[in-house]
């Protein structure tokens, strides 16, 4: 393996497709190794935008954009980091081997739907999910509700970070659901996914790296287990590592190599499980970074973006946990823009804790503007030392 010099003939190239907060920490690891990197966003100023070598501002569902950038930049690589993207082109990028899609072009078309994912995942790999049947107009989803039957959730085929989900424990609230999920969903607006709810005593992120080994070959690779909490769907804690039964664990691996296994490629995925005592469901999967991932920045000796990274390159790969660490999301709180972060000092003040403000250009109410990160002796001190770091920074306009 071998890496050129930036901005020169020998430059390795590498763009990313979505550089928000998670891609800004990928686009930093390739920066540290010499690549060469593109950053593109729907909005200028993005995260990724601000570290990267140069910047486009593109609508990357729109086909003719998406070709257009990659004929000017001709990226040896593409790294998708969201799932909003015209991947019927990243399809035909990877079949005239114009470039080389991270981790597959297929893999990127599957986990932006949540049916593709869903049906490969249950009903080719037969691994155990939460029952679920899809629905396209509001009689199917009165239908699909009582077959799959109550609690359960709506949620929109194409819709992430909680978006336009809804939690029902009743036949009356179906219609609103079937409203809140036809105002959000991204495209493909009408087809949802009720899945029966699943009383889970913890869920986990299972961090899997398809790297290369000594020997040249493909091999899986796991990170230790990250805990977490969503509300609204959005994660607002993580930790890691999270305490699991050898039974779970081991369950929870081989769903996770299952899955990668058929996605395929090089790179690190975020497989997402639910568990109950021994039993282990699969979730959902991210053919990349993830969001509960950034306590790896505290935790591991490489963080998930830095094993991305080496991953993709064909470079070797250490997924080992340093120290227990938790991240704690801080919020913008108001709807405005150029925020002002105070209390940085106080924030930094507490034992073991960094910070990572994204730099977004605007804030909302419930956007994630940064992240406190804390190691601890255990995950119980760092979730504490997390949240009080997470806690002094105060934004305000
Ligand atoms: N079937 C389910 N049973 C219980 N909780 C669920 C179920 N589906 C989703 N959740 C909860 O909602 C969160 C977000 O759902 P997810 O399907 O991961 O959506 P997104 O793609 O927006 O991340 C999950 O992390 C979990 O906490
Ligand atoms: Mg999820």
């Amino acid at each position: 393996m071998s890496i050129g010099t930036p901005l020169s003939g020998t430059a390795t190239r590498v763009m990313l497709l979505g550089a928000g907060e998670l891609g800004k920490e990928v686009i930093i690891a390739f920066q540290r190794l010499g690549v060469e990197v593109i950053a593109v966003d729907r909005y200028d100023h993005a995260p990724g935008h601000q570290v990267a070598h140069r910047s486009h501002t593109i609508n990357m569902t729109d086909a003719d954009a998406l070709w257009n950038v990659v004929r000017e930049e001709r990226p040896h690589i593409i790294i998708p980091e969201i799932e909003a993207i015209a991947t019927h082109v990243l399809a035909d990028i990877e079949a005239e081997s114009m470039a080389t899609v991270i981790p597959t072009a297929r893999a990127t078309q599957l986990t932006m739907n949540r049916e593709g994912i869903r049906r490969l995942a249950a009903e080719t790999l037969g691994l155990p999910t939460s029952p679920y049947v899809f629905a396209e107009n509001f009689d199917e989803l009165q239908q699909a509700a009582a077959s799959v039957g109550f609690p359960c959730l709506v949620k929109p085929v194409m819709s992430s970070s909680g978006k336009g989900q809804s939690f029902i424990t009743h036949e009356g609230q179906l219609q609103a659901a079937w409203d809140t999920a036809l105002a959000s969903g991204r495209v493909n607006h009408g087809r949802v996914i009720v899945e029966g709810f699943i009383d889970f005593d913890y869920e986990i992120t299972l961090l899997t790296v398809r790297a290369r080994n000594a020997e040249g070959e493909i091999q899986t690779y796991f990170c230790e287990s990250i805990g977490h909490i969503q509300q609204q769907g959005d994660y607002v804690e993580s930790w890691q590592p999270q305490p699991m039964s050898d039974v779970a664990l081991s369950k929870a691996q081989h769903i996770a190599k299952c899955i990668t296994d058929d996605l395929g490629g090089l790179g690190l995925f975020g497989v997402e499980l639910f568990i109950k005592e021994n039993e282990v469901w699969f979730s959902e999967v991210s053919p990349r970074p993830h969001d509960t991932g950034m306590v790896t920045m505290a935790s591991q000796r490489f963080s998930e973006f830095e094993l991305h990274a080496r991953a993709i390159l064909g470079l070797p790969v250490d997924t080992r946990l340093e120290k227990p660490a938790a991240s704690a999301v801080i919020y913008g709180g108001l709807d405005a823009s150029a925020l002002i972060y105070d209390g940085i000092e106080q924030a930094l003040a507490v034992p073991e804790s960094d910070l990572r403000l994204f730099g977004k250009p605007e804030s909302f109410k419930r956007r994630r503007m940064g992240v406190a990160l804390a190691r601890g002796e255990d995950i119980n001190q760092a979730r504490e030392r997390a949240k009080t770091c997470a806690g002094l920074v105060k934004p305000r306009v």
